[in-house]
C-alpha cells in the first residue's frame, strides 16, 4: 500500500480527482489530506471522498506542527495541489524528491511568489502569449524552482480571457497530474 498525503489551499479539484484516478484503477494508494485554511473547500471533498483530513495553520507550519505530522504519517510521496504557502525546509529536507507541486504554467516563465491561480493566467493574458501550459516539479525551499518531472502546452488564442486560459489548463492538470503521480509511486 502507498501512502499519498494531499496538500491544498482552496477547491482542491485536482485533489479529488487525483483520488478518484486510483479510486478507478483500484491501485492501493491511501491518501490523506492536509489544507491550511478550515474554510477550504478540500475538506468537504474529503469529507464526500471519506478521506481523513486536517487543518494545519501557517503558524503551525511555524511551530514544526506539519514536519511532526509527516514523521507520524510517513507518506511515500508528499503532493502539493493548490497549496500558497511555502513549503518549510524542514519537510522537504527530510522528503528529498518526494515532494511535488503543480503550477499553471510553462517555468520557469511565470512563476515564483504571487504568481498562483487567475494572476498566471492573467499575466498570459495581458503578455499575448500563444502557448501556456502546465509544469509538475520537485519542491525546494524557493517558490517554483524545484527540478521540472513534467509539462504539457496547451495554445492560447488572441481571443482567449484569463478563464478560457485556466479551463485549458485545468483539463492538462487532470489529464496528466494522476499518471505522473502513478509513475513516481509505482515506477511504470
Ligand atoms: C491549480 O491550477 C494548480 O495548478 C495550482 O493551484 C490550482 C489548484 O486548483 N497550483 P484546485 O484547488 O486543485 O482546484
Amino acid at each position: 500500500m502507498k501512502h499519498v498525503v494531499l496538500l491544498a489551499s482552496g477547491s482542491g479539484s485536482n485533489a479529488e480527482n487525483i483520488i478518484r484516478y486510483f479510486r478507478e484503477k483500484n491501485l492501493p494508494v491511501q491518501f490523506h489530506i492536509i489544507s491550511n485554511k478550515a474554510d477550504a473547500f478540500v475538506l468537504e471533498r474529503a469529507k464526500r471522498l471519506n478521506v481523513p483530513a486536517e487543518v494545519i495553520t501557517k503558524k503551525q507550519n511555524n511551530d514544526n506542527v506539519l514536519q511532526k505530522r509527516m514523521q507520524e504519517l510517513k507518506p511515500d510521496l508528499i503532493v502539493l495541489a493548490g497549496y500558497l504557502l511555502l513549503f518549510p525546509a524542514a519537510v522537504i529536507n527530510d522528503y528529498l524528491n518526494k515532494i511535488i507541486n503543480i503550477h499553471p504554467a510553462l517555468l520557469p516563465k511565470y512563476g515564483g511568489k504571487g504568481m498562483y491561480g487567475g494572476f498566471v493566467h492573467q499575466a498570459i493574458v495581458d503578455n499575448k502569449e500563444t502557448e501556456t501550459g502546465i509544469t509538475i516539479h520537485y519542491v525546494s525551499d524557493k517558490y517554483d524552482e524545484g527540478a521540472i518531472i513534467f509539462q504539457a502546452k496547451t495554445t492560447v488564442n488572441p481571443t482567449d480571457n484569463p478563464e478560457d486560459v485556466a479551463q485549458k489548463v485545468h483539463l492538462l492538470e487532470y489529464e496528466h497530474f494522476p499518471k505522473v503521480i502513478e509513475e513516481l509511486l509505482f515506477n511504470v
